[in-house]
């Protein structure tokens, strides 16, 4: 079984609902390690080392994070900087996060239809995220669609609920057998069929 870390960065996760809600899902999840960053550091001072270590063990990575003005809170952008170094992450030798697999799972306010050309938010979330894309392709990761849980002020208990049931789907799917080929041509892995048949 596939080992996953969910790199989890909310700045104001006692006031959250949705993410509240998904992590509750799949924290207790076996193999999974929920690593919640602003817990781990409010001086914003990583642990480099320590964050290395963590990525080494685990075959998957997550960035979970609500979605702010079109991309993560800040902690996670400094961890991003921080960890992801020249000669490990990148670059000559640079191979320690070679062939794992990366993808980002976000809360928006936003719906679907405002995320598109045509939209009030002019691009789609995967235009939106091709900063982290880019930073996967460059560290030999595998950069899988988004999961994403949209319009979340307008969610009600219930379609809250089937989320968070989604996301601990993907996450047992993710641990025994997602390939690439299943999310290829999909703009949000919540769409891929193997998701929506178990
Ligand atoms: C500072 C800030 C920036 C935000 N930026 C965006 C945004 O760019 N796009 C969007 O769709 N929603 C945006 N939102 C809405 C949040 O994504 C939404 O409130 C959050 O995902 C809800 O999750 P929670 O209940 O776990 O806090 C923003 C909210 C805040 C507070």
């Amino acid at each position: 079984m596939k080992k996953i870390l969910v790199l989890f960065s909310h700045p104001k996760f006692e006031k959250s609902r949705a993410n509240n809600a998904l992590v509750n899902r799949i924290i207790d999840i076996e193999g999974v390690t929920f690593h919640d960053l602003y817990e781990a550091y409010p001086d914003f001072n990583i642990n480099v080392p320590a964050e290395k270590e963590l990525l080494e063990a685990h075959d998957i990575i997550i960035w979970h994070h609500p979605f702010y003005w079109y991309s993560c809170p800040p902690l996670m952008k400094q961890w991003i900087d921080m960890v992801l170094e020249f000669g490990w992450a990148y670059g000559p030798n640079g191979n320690a996060l070679q062939s794992k697999t990366c993808l980002n799972v976000i809360t928006t306010g936003g719906s679907r239809e405002v995320y598109c050309s045509e939209g009030s938010n002019s691009f789609t979330v995967r235009q939106f995220l091709r900063p982290f894309e880019q930073t996967a392709n460059l560290c030999g990761m595998h950069y899988l669609p988004p999961f994403a849980a949209m319009e979340t002020h307008k969610l009600t208990d219930e379609a809250l609920t089937n989320y968070a049931n989604q996301y601990a789907n993907l996450v047992t799917l993710l641990q025994n057998n997602l390939s690439n080929n299943d999310c290829k041509g999909f703009s949000f892995i919540n769409d891929i069929p193997k998701l929506n048949t178990i």
